[in-house]
Formats: structure tokens, C-alpha cells, sequence
């Protein structure tokens, strides 16, 4: 089969499931993985003919986006901050949101001297923030926790597969009294989504992210960030750095609940669309 008959069929198999530049994006993401070509090779060999294995890696993978699963897990792996990282159903899919957080709390740590060292990540998954931390902070020491194990075994191989040498622990976050460490930062990006914010969500996040990874009760869902705080109040050290991905909805009650553990210099940023997205705040020396 030819690349443009094969290219078809593809389209025409996903047609009204997908918007059409979604459905050009997946089959150029699938191209560069399969065959290493990019979009504009693909178009200049469009005759060229396809073995029978390749056109079957095209044909699975369009039966997996039938059922809605994300591209990133049919291909195993996705970027994030310019690393390379594998994904799999027990690990969250790393976000752009996610990225702007990194990107923070890195600049921020340029201008600090010396720079910050010990940092934790907390609720690692694929270790997404824990490497790119650890890759971009000079001297930085880091270690990070989850509850999953699976998603900790994800994590350890992505630090292998950067060259970044974390410190992973298994642990429940909501039970523990103590953390591992002393800290100059601290960073999560907990499950923050409540119930019943499901029903404006798309099935390749409900049908195939891990619930566990994702979701709060609707009646406690700052359940982490209070938790994290109280924690971060003994295990950073004094004018150590607290950093949280945040519910949008939740921008003012996290001020709220952050003054009330006495941090200071509590700053709320926007992500890329203008939602309320992250929040840092400062170990009070008294505190
Ligand atoms: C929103 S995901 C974030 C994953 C990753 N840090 C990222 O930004 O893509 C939340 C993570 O917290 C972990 N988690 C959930 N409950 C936890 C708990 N009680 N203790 C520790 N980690 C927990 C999940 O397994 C999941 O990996």
C-alpha cells in the first residue's frame, strides 16, 4: 500500500471523530515514529510503498484513536520541556500548564543565589517535574514521592532516560506525618479535579488518565494542598519555596488557606489561557 492510499483510508476511518487537522497531526506524529519522516517528506513520497508491518503499526494505532486514547499513550512517550518522557496508563499525561509551573519555578531559580538545591516533588507520575527540574537547576538535588507504584517505576525510567539522578519514594501522601528531607523547594501538582467537573471533560481524559492521578472529592478538594502545606511548614527550610499547579476555581481559597499557614509573599500566576493555574509562596522566617 502507498503512503497516500494508507493516508486516506486513516482519514476517512476517523472522519467526525476527530477535527481534520487532528486527524493530520496524528498521522504526521505516527509518520515520524514509524517511519521517521516528516510531514513535508511524507508529502514528497507519497507513492512510496509501505511494507505490510508498517501499514499494520498504522492500522492499530487508528483502532486505539477510534476508542479515544490519547495519541501519547499509543506511542508510549510525549515531551515535556524539551525532554523526552514514556507515558503509560498509570501516569498522567504531562501538561502544557504543567510546563509554565516548571518554567517558573526554573527562572526563578536562576535569579537566587545560591541557587535553590534540595527540591521535592510531590505526586511525581511520570516524573515530569522532578527530571526537568533536576535537568535545568544547576546543583539541584531532587527526590520525589508518589502513591503508585506503577507510576514510580514510569518515573524511574524516565530519570534513566535523561540522565537525571532523583530520589524516588513510595508513599501516601494524605497519611504521612514527616517527609524524607529538609527542602528549599517544594512543588506538587496534586489531583485537584472535583466530581463534578467530570461531566465537561473529554473521554480520552476520563476513559483513559488514572481517576487517582485526577480527581478530588467535591467536598474537600484542596484535601492535598492543606495537606502539603502543613507539611511544607516544618520541611522547608526558612525562606524555602512552595509551588502548586491549582484548580482554577480554587485561586482565591488557596490565598486563603496559605495565609492561614502563615506563609508570605503568596503570588497566584495564569497559565497560557488566562486561568489562575499556579501559586508559590515563601516559608515565613517565623513561622
Ligand atoms: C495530577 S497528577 C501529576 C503527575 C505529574 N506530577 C504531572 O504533573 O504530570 C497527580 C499525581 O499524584 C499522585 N497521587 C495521588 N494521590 C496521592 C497520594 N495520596 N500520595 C502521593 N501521591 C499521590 C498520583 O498517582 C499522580 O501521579
Amino acid at each position: 500500500m502507498t503512503v497516500k492510499i494508507l493516508k486516506r483510508q486513516f482519514e476517512e476511518a476517523l472522519y467526525g471523530q476527530y477535527p481534520s487537522e487532528e486527524i493530520q497531526s496524528f498521522f504526521s506524529i505516527l509518520s515520524e515514529k514509524h517511519l521517521g519522516m516528516t510531514r513535508l517528506e511524507l508529502t514528497l513520497n507519497s507513492e512510496m510503498i509501505l511494507s505490510e508491518a508498517i501499514s499494520e503499526k498504522y492500522r492499530t494505532a487508528l483502532k486505539r484513536l477510534q476508542t479515544h486514547e490519547p495519541i501519547q499513550y499509543i506511542l508510549g512517550e510525549t515531551e515535556f520541556y524539551g525532554l523526552q518522557f514514556k507515558v503509560n496508563r498509570h501516569t498522567l499525561i504531562p501538561r502544557p500548564e504543567t510546563e509554565e509551573l516548571v518554567d517558573w519555578i526554573c527562572s526563578e531559580a536562576k535569579t537566587q543565589t545560591p541557587a535553590p538545591c534540595a527540591i521535592l516533588d510531590i505526586g511525581t507520575g511520570s516524573g515530569c517535574i522532578a527530571v526537568s527540574l533536576s535537568k535545568n537547576i544547576a546543583g539541584s538535588s531532587v527526590s520525589a514521592i508518589d502513591v503508585s507504584e506503577d507510576a514510580l517505576e514510569v518515573a524511574e525510567s524516565n530519570a534513566s532516560l535523561n540522565n537525571a539522578a532523583i530520589d524516588f519514594f513510595k508513599c501516601d501522601i494524605l497519611k504521612e506525618e514527616e517527609l524524607p528531607g529538609q527542602y528549599d523547594i517544594i512543588v506538587s501538582n496534586p489531583p485537584y479535579v472535583r466530581s463534578i467537573e467530570k461531566q465537561s471533560m473529554q473521554p480520552n481524559v476520563l476513559n483513559f488518565e488514572p481517576a487517582s492521578a485526577l480527581f478530588v472529592s467535591d467536598n474537600n478538594p484542596l484535601v492535598f494542598y492543606k495537606k502539603i502545606a502543613g507539611l511544607a511548614k516544618t520541611h522547608l527550610k526558612t525562606n524555602g519555596m512552595l509551588y502548586f499547579e491549582i484548580n482554577e476555581y480554587f485561586s482565591e481559597d488557596m490565598v486563603a488557606m496559605l495565609n492561614e499557614f502563615n506563609f508570605k509573599d503568596i503570588s497566584v500566576k495564569t497559565d497560557f489561557f488566562g486561568k489562575d493555574r499556579m501559586i508559590k509562596c515563601t516559608k515565613n522566617a517565623r513561622a
